[in-house]
This record gives structure tokens, sequence and C-alpha cells, in this order.
């Protein structure tokens, strides 16, 4: 195979330039351009004042980086010794990482998430694929879901129109039509569990509302609900993802300013309220229309109270949970991530288009050696 062209491309701590130059080894090096380019004064400024150790959170982020790249490699070690192989059994690892900030709308859209993976591939002794969602993200899209190309690929059926429906912190559906020349899309409908959870905690000091049973003895408050139904988020179009970021405790709590007096056990019913309805209102139109079936999966499909609450506002329209096509609920989105793995390392794009509105079908994510 012929060497190429090779671009090497840095700036400095002096922070002056952009210096990128061209070159080949043919075997010997030969320089066929160089260019520099000053940076703009403002990125020059900021830059520079990130670069000096204050209260801005680099050094947590760095550290925390670290931490969560040790962990998720401490993890798959585990794993593997729990299935009795040695890494070289592996072809690849696929990780999406934490995320910390997921922002993919403004000017400089962006989405973060830690989680060396180079201390993964090196712990683990297995290459590495990560970064899945900013290579969509830089054509244009969300970079999220990913999971609805997974669930195309592993739920859809020509026998029956299938709603996937993740109850994740963010919950995310993938409509998946019967008729194979329909488009797969998917989006993210609101708040799945985020809420649930940070409610639960303020108020109980639990970290869930395990069963839903605090959610149980309390009874939804209709204005809040419809107040929380309101928001701009759920009638906008698609594509479009968002993260606690935006359904936050602060967002909950500005609402819960107008309605003084609630009941923290109803307003805990209200959110599931809030959950069931955001995606009933994105998926009615497949339910009602094309007859499909929800599948539920993610950690909220062990909820009873979520399930029931879906039931209860999708009359007719049968419920279960992924485990009835073959997969645990708890599995699905790991397993997306080592599908994406596998996409990768075959060469093949990650993204359907249709659901993040990137520019077209890209392989996702950089690649990691172990060795
Ligand atoms: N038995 C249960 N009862 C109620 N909620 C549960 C139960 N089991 C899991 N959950 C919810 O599922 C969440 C974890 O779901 P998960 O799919 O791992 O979300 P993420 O993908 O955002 O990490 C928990 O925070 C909790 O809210
Ligand atoms: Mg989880």
């Amino acid at each position: 195979m012929p060497d190429g062209l090779y671009i090497g491309v840095l700036s400095g701590t002096s922070v002056d330039a952009v210096d990128a130059v061209l070159a080949r080894w043919s075997p010997r090096l030969e320089v066929l351009a160089s260019h520099s380019r000053p940076y703009p004064e403002e990125l020059r400024a900021e830059v520079l004042a990130l670069a000096v150790p204050g209260q801005d959170g680099v050094d947590r982020v760095g550290a925390a980086d670290v931490g969560v790249g040790r962990c998720f490699a401490q993890a798959v070690r585990e794993l593997l010794e729990r299935a009795g192989l040695p890494p070289t059994a592996v072809r690849a690892i696929g990780s999406h990482g934490q995320t910390i900030r997921h922002r993919p709308g403004g000017a400089a859209p962006f989405t973060w998430q830690i989680g060396d993976p180079n201390i993964i591939a090196t712990v683990a002794g297995i290459p590495v694929v990560a970064d899945f969602r900013r290579k969509d993200l830089a054509l244009g899209g969300q970079g999220a879901p990913l999971v609805p190309a997974f669930h195309a690929a592993t739920f859809r059926s020509a026998g029956q129109a299938r709603c996937l429906v993740n109850l994740g912190g963010i919950a995310n559906v993938t409509v998946l039509p019967a008729d194979p020349a329909a488009p797969v899309f998917g989006f993210d409908t609101g708040p799945g569990n985020t809420l649930l959870d940070a409610w639960c905690r303020r108020q109980t000091g639990e970290r869930m509302d395990r069963d839903g049973r605090w959610a149980a003895s309390g009874r939804p408050i209709p204005a809040l609900l419809a107040e929380l139904l309101a928001d701009p988020y759920f009638a906008r179009p698609t594509p479009k993802s968002t993260g606690p970021e935006y359904f936050s405790s602060g967002w909950l709590q500005a609402r819960l300013d107008r309605h003084p007096g609630a009941a923290a056990a109803d307003v805990q019913a209200t959110l599931v309220g809030l959950t069931a309805g955001s995606i009933a209102a994105a998926v009615r139109p497949w339910c009602d229309g094309a007859g499909a079936a929800l599948y539920l999966c993610g950690g909220g499909a062990r909820n009873p109270e979520l399930r029931r609450a879906l039931a209860a506002v999708l009359p007719g329209t049968p419920v279960a949970a992924t485990e009835a096509l073959g997969v645990p609920v708890d599995l699905v989105e790991a397993l997306a991530f080592a599908w994406l793995a596998r996409q990768h390392v075959l060469g093949r794009p990650g993204n359907l288009p249709a659901v993040t509105g990137a520019a077209r079908p890209a392989v996702l994510g950089g690649y990691y050696p172990a060795e």
C-alpha cells in the first residue's frame, strides 16, 4: 500500500496560531506545504483563560475523566472475569462514556462524554471505540438519540409496527413501522426518570422511588401536569434531544412555585404523569393510527407505576417490556453501544439522519487501540 500524505496541525502553549503542515515520507521526509492561521482574538482569550487553573471546573472535569475511565475499565474486567474470557477474545469495546453536558443547540453545539477511552483500552487490553456522538453533531445532527439504529437492526418486524421506549434518565422513542420501506425515526421525548429521581431524592433522601410506591401514594395534580406538559420542548418538531441540564430540579421548581402547597407525593405522581403523557403524545399517531405495540426498556421499565400510567394514557395499545422480544430491559442500551462499536469496526454508519438530523449517515466514534 502506498504511503500517503499526512497533515499535522497544532497550537502550542503560546496560543498564538494554528500551525499546519503537509508532508510525506517517501521514504525521506518531504514537506509539501505549510500554513499558520492566527487564532481569532476572542477564541485566543478564551483558551488562555481556560488554561489558568481557577474556578472553571477544568481540573474537576480532567480528574473525573480519569475516574470514570478507570471505573468503566474495572467494569469491563469484571465482566470478562464473569464470562471466563481473556481480553484477546473481544474485538472491541463500545464506550458511551458519561455525559456531563449535552447542548446540541446554539451557535456552538456540543455534547460532552467523559471516561478516557485510553485508560479503558490499556487497562482492559481491548481496543475501544468511544466518542460516538460528536461526529453526528459535526454533521449538523443532535448526536442523540443513537439507540434507534440499533433498535431498528434488532427489533424491527414486518408483522408488527413497534415503538421502542427507552426509559432512562431521559426518555427516547424509536418508531419502527411494519412497512420495511417506511423510514424509522426517533427522538428524545423529554424526562424519563430524571425528575422522578431528583424530586424523590430531594424529598425523601432516597435515590429512586422504588417500584413507584411513593408516586402511587399520591395523586396527579391536573393543573400542574398541564403546565409541565406545556413546555415548548414537547411540541418542538424533530429532530430533537435533551438532557437533565434542561429538565432539571430548577425547571421543576420554577413551575412548582406557581402551585404552592402541592403535596410532595402528589408532585411525584404528577411527574409519572409527565413522563407517561409526553411519551404518549409522541407515539400516539403510531399507536392509534398504525396499531403499533409499545416495548419498554431502560430502568424505568422496572417501575410499575410508569408502566401503568403509560397503559392508562394509551388505551388499546399493548404495552410490554423488551423481555418479550428476548432482550432484558437493562441490557438494551449497553447492547446498543456494543453494536455501535461493531458498526465502527466494520466501517458502517451508526447514526440515522432521519433521527438525529445529521447531514448523512456516518461511521461514528474514535478508535483507541489497546497496544
Ligand atoms: N424498581 C424500580 N422502580 C422504580 N424506578 C426504577 C427501578 N429500577 C430502576 N429504576 C429507574 O431507572 C433508573 C436507571 O435507568 P437507566 O436505564 O440505567 O437510565 P440511564 O440510561 O439514564 O442510566 C433509575 O435511576 C430509576 O429511576
Ligand atoms: Mg443507568
